[in-house]
């Protein structure tokens, strides 16, 4: 057994936050013993809008890094990009504990976190400090409090936008009231109006642009997938893509757990199939104009495969990695060039 899946199993006796908490502890001191990662060319993805090059289509999802602690230590395990937040303006507490819970039996997970984060001022700070190869993401957010979500984002845009390789607008947690709500036409087309302001904005104070994602829910029926097709080909030039997706709110039939009445977004094995039918539904509408990142349920190089014949042009992955271990990065990489 591997260090790195030894440590992985003694995580797994602990509390899921507490785990969590002790393995960005552990991260920080630098001296978690990371094995050089896998490298191969046929690895190296170009993202066809934004143009953004990645040493991997493999990425770590927002949500694991929320204040970027260690971005610089997660780009050594192999991922090509490293996504981090959700980050909101003001900090925040987050929903009472326990918010975090493991569905052992169902290879999944449900939180209810409630954008815990520390600002935008440590956030900012942090991202400053980083050095490594993936590209890096700064997922941003609205606070429980704001009467006008869509300021928060504005202030992210602004804040992260030089310091990051790429922005992602996260309109899909369910555990902020009525942020979901923001998918819906008009309010999508406000935010997109408003965001775009933002994005043009920094992009003449910086004299650069920067790539900018839109994350979206897999709850999605075919109505809301056409309406959100139709905004996001309204919006202009400066969206490059779609993150798919999000948890769901959904509790498949097939789930085990004790847990899986608990209340949040669940991810990992069981929202594999319904978040690649929505990507799959996306891709179709978009026909390539638009780059589409997958998530949701991936646990190995099968599943990335899966994403990217659906339409995905790379793709992001978290909860595996509570069961699997990091090293799980490099396996999934090896398995990819293998069958390139
Ligand atoms: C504990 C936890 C916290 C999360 N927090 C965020 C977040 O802050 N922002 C966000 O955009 N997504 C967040 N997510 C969603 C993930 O980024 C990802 O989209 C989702 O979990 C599906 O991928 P997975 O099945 O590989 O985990 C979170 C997921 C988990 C499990």
């Amino acid at each position: 057994m591997s260090l790195l899946k030894l440590g992985q199993s003694v995580l797994m006796q602990f509390e899921p936050e507490t785990a969590h908490k002790m393995t960005i502890k552990a991260l920080k001191t630098g001296l978690a013993p990371i094995p050089a990662p896998f490298e191969h060319a046929s690895l190296k993805t170009v993202l066809p809008k934004s143009g953004i090059e990645l040493s991997s289509p493999v990425g770590l999802a927002a949500g694991f890094d929320k204040n970027a602690d260690v971005p610089s230590m997660m780009s050594r395990f192999g991922f090509g990009f490293v996504e981090c937040g959700t980050v909101t303006p003001l900090p925040q507490d987050g929903n009472p504990r326990p918010r975090l819970f493991r569905l052992t039996e169902d290879r999944a997970v449900i939180n209810r976190m409630g954008f815990n984060n520390e600002g935008l001022d440590v956030f900012v700070a942090n991202l400053k400090r980083y050095r490594g190869k993936a590209k890096l993401g700064a997922n941003v957010g609205a606070n429980k409090v704001s009467e006008d979500k869509i300021a928060d984002y504005e202030t992210g845009i602004g804040a992260v936008f030089p310091h990051c390789d790429y922005i992602t607008i996260n309109i899909s947690s369910p555990n902020t009231p009525g942020l979901r709500g923001l998918q819906d036409k008009s309010a999508l087309t406000e935010l997109l109006t408003r965001c775009g302001a933002s994005v043009a904005a920094a992009e003449s104070a910086n004299g650069k642009s920067k790539p900018v994602f839109l994350k979206l829910a897999p709850d999605l029926d075919s109505v809301a997938i056409d309406d959100i097709v139709g905004v996001v080909e309204a919006a202009g030039s400066w969206l490059s893509g779609l993150i798919i997706s999000n948890t769901t709110l959904a509790r498949p039939e097939t789930l085990k757990s004790e847990y899986k009445g608990e209340m949040g977004g669940l991810s990992g094995a069981p929202l594999l199939a319904p978040s690649t039918d929505v990507l799959r539904a996306f891709a179709e509408r978009l026909e390539g104009r638009f780059d589409l990142i997958g998530a949701g349920g991936i646990a190995c190089a099968a599943d990335v495969k899966a994403k990217l014949d659906a339409g995905a042009h790379a793709v992001q992955l978290y909860s595996a990695l509570i069961y699997e271990g990091a090293g799980m990065v490099d396996q999934i990489n090896r398995e990819l060039a293998v069958s390139a």
